[in-house]
This record gives C-alpha cells, structure tokens and sequence, in this order.
C-alpha cells in the first residue's frame, strides 16, 4: 500500500490536516491574541504557565525561546498545586485546550485564590465559564482539535503576549513572512512530496519496531525533545523516552551498558541547534560516538535540517516541531493505527470521575 493509501485507511480522524493548519492556525491566533492582556512580570516575580499534556508543550516552547533573555523566572506547573513561592505578583497563565482538565482548574482556582494575575487560554469548557466568572484575561481558541494538535494556536498566543511585553521581537509582517517559511518546511514533509526526499518519511521508516529516545541540549530544542516523545506516545502509539544535555551525561549513559538486546531496540535522535552550549555539544558529540560502538542506532538532526542559511530561533523551533509531527504520523500509518485517538488518556479522566476503569 503506498503512503497517500495509508493516510486514507488510518488517518480516519483528520491528523494529517491538523498538522498541516500549523502555519493557518499561526496567523489565526496572532489576529486574535492582541487582546490577551496581562501584567509583565519583573525582578523577582515568576511567570507561572501551567498546563498538561498537549496543552503544556506551548509553555515549553515559549520558555525555551525566551529563557537566554527573559529577566524574569519562567516556569511550568503540571500538577495540582502551586508552589508556596507564587504570590500575588506572579503572573500565572492557565492553559488546558479542553478547559476541563481536573489538575489545571485546581491550578486556575489556587492562583485565583491568592490574587496573582491569572489568565486562561482555553477553547472553552469548565475554565472558560470559571475564567468568565472571575472575569479574568481570557484568550479563546477556535474548538474540536485534539488538543495537541491546537500547538499553533496556544504557543502563539504566548508568543503574541512575550511581543507585547517586549520579551521577544517580532512584527506581524515578520510573522507572516516566518509562517509562509514554515509552509515550505511543511511542503517538503507532506505525503506528497517525494518520499526518497522527505526526512519525515524516511525516519519514521528506520523508526519502525524500535523505541525513540530523543536528546537534545538544555537550550531552544529542549521542549521540542519532549513534544517529539509525545508525538510519538499519541500520535503513533509507541513508547518513547527524552532526556536532555547536559544532565544526561552525568548518569543516563550508564544505561547504554544494559544488554545488547535491549540496546538494539533503541533508536537515539539527538537534536541539536546552532545555540548550543559549546560545553553541550562537545558533550554530545562525544556521546553519539559512544553510541557508535554500541548496537543502539542513532542520528542527529540540526535545527537547520531543511537547508535555509541561517534561520532566526523561531523559526528553527516551529520547523523541528513540524518534523517531529510529521515523523510521528508517518509512523502511525506505518504501524496501521489511526493517529487522533487517545482512547487509555480518555479512560484515566473518565476513571477519575467514574471511579471505574
Ligand atoms: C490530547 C493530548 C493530551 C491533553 C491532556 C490535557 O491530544 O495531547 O495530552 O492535552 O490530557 O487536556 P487539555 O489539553 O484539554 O487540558
């Protein structure tokens, strides 16, 4: 069966068509999120984003756009509770695609609760009604994605908000300018282009009955490295693991000496950037030769994979994040699983309410 006839056997919910609304969903939620106001925070004071799941992965990538500049604290919480130190001049974004996701309403009523400057972005559900409620700045997001694949519409309405807040520099020009980039990117991963050609393609192919353990250095690809193990949770149902440079050099390679059996399930992606650490990269050179000598395989992949001369932060983060999507796909289709559902996500919330699995 060729890839297209793959796409329209598996691909029955419309994964495909989400990933490829990447640059639309861009430019949609740039037009909307201008009225998405909040106090910048200053010296001392955190931003506070919090999320889950799909819905955590934009906070990810605006902190590791603006993490070597920002002056002050980015964080993320994916759990149930504040940490003691936020206060009332904290700014805290609540972030859940769904708006009734248990862990961020918790989150939502304890920074409502302590008076922080609180925000949601959602597409509706119960933290909409509640954001409304408390009339909090709310950015409302078009409905019915799977909310991982609603990437573009939450990362860029926190990017809209660092440009306002003067933490990153982008005009609405560039922006258009950066997103008809990213559509090229796109071109040249779709099913359509030719597939000897396609990156996507081709490693999901080698991808195949191994497990992805996906690197990179602590810099602009370390939520990137995350979204990927997720993509590929989700997305192509598999197990997957990612770490990050330079922690991992100071505990996980021990591992790599585990039975060869084991080794030769692995396939090792790192992904690296041109704004590495000097330290990183030596440290992650050394280890992919390591790796060499072991049955475990492994590539690397630049930030600049797609062949543009020197492509700005922002762009080099949206075209990992349109690789790791499409390798992700293509890897459901591969397998014969229809990317969209998370029918064991579903069942736990269910559980949680219910009480039965
Ligand atoms: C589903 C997905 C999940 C959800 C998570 C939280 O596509 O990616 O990881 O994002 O279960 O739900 P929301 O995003 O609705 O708060």
């Amino acid at each position: 069966m060729n890839i297209k006839d793959r796409f329209n056997k598996y691909d029955r919910s419309g994964m495909l068509e989400n990933i490829l609304s990447l640059p639309d969903h861009i430019r949609e939620a740039w037009k909307m999120s201008g009225d998405f106001i909040l106090p910048r925070p200053s010296g001392p004071n955190p931003l506070v984003i919090c999320g889950m799941g799909g819905s955590a992965i934009g906070a990810f990538l605006i902190r590791d756009l603006i993490k070597r500049e920002c002056d002050f604290p980015v964080q993320v919480e994916r759990g149930y509770l504040l940490p003691p130190h936020v206060g009332s001049d904290a700014t805290v974004i609540c972030i859940s695609y769904s708006g009734n996701t248990e862990e961020v309403l918790k989150l939502f009523g304890d920074a409502a609760e302590r008076g922080c400057n609180t925000g949601v972005i959602t597409s509706g559900g119960e933290l909409a009604g509640e954001a409304a409620k408390r009339n909090v700045s709310m950015m409302k997001v078009r409905e019915g994605l799977p909310p991982r694949a609603a990437i573009g519409l939450l990362f860029t309405t926190l990017l809209h908000l660092m440009v306002n807040w003067g933490v990153y520099e982008i005009t609405g020009e560039e922006l258009n300018l950066l997103t008809e980039r990213i559509e090229l990117v796109i071109k040249k991963l779709t099913p359509e282009s030719n597939a000897r050609d396609n990156p996507a393609f081709e490693l999901s192919k080698k991808l195949c009955d191994k497990m992805p353990v996906i690197y990179a250095g602590d810099g602009l690809l370390e939520g990137i490295s995350y979204r990927w193990k997720c993509q590929f949770n989700e997305n192509s149902k598999i197990a997957a693991y990612s770490n990050i440079f330079p922690e991992l050099v100071h505990n996980e390679v021990m591992g790599w000496e585990c039975s060869e059996e084991i080794m030769k399930n692995l396939f090792f992606i790192f992904l690296t950037d041109s704004d590495d650490h000097p330290g990183v990269r030596k440290r992650m050179d050394a280890a992919y030769s390591m790796l060499a000598k072991s049955t475990g395989e492994a590539v690397m992949i630049g930030s600049s994979w797609y062949g543009n001369d020197s492509p700005g932060r922002l762009e080099r983060l949206l075209s990992m994040l349109a690789l790791g999507d499409f390798i992700s796909l293509y890897l459901a289709v591969g397998r014969g699983v229809d990317p969209t559902p998370v029918g064991k996500i579903e069942k736990i919330k269910k559980f949680l309410k219910i009480g039965e699995l």
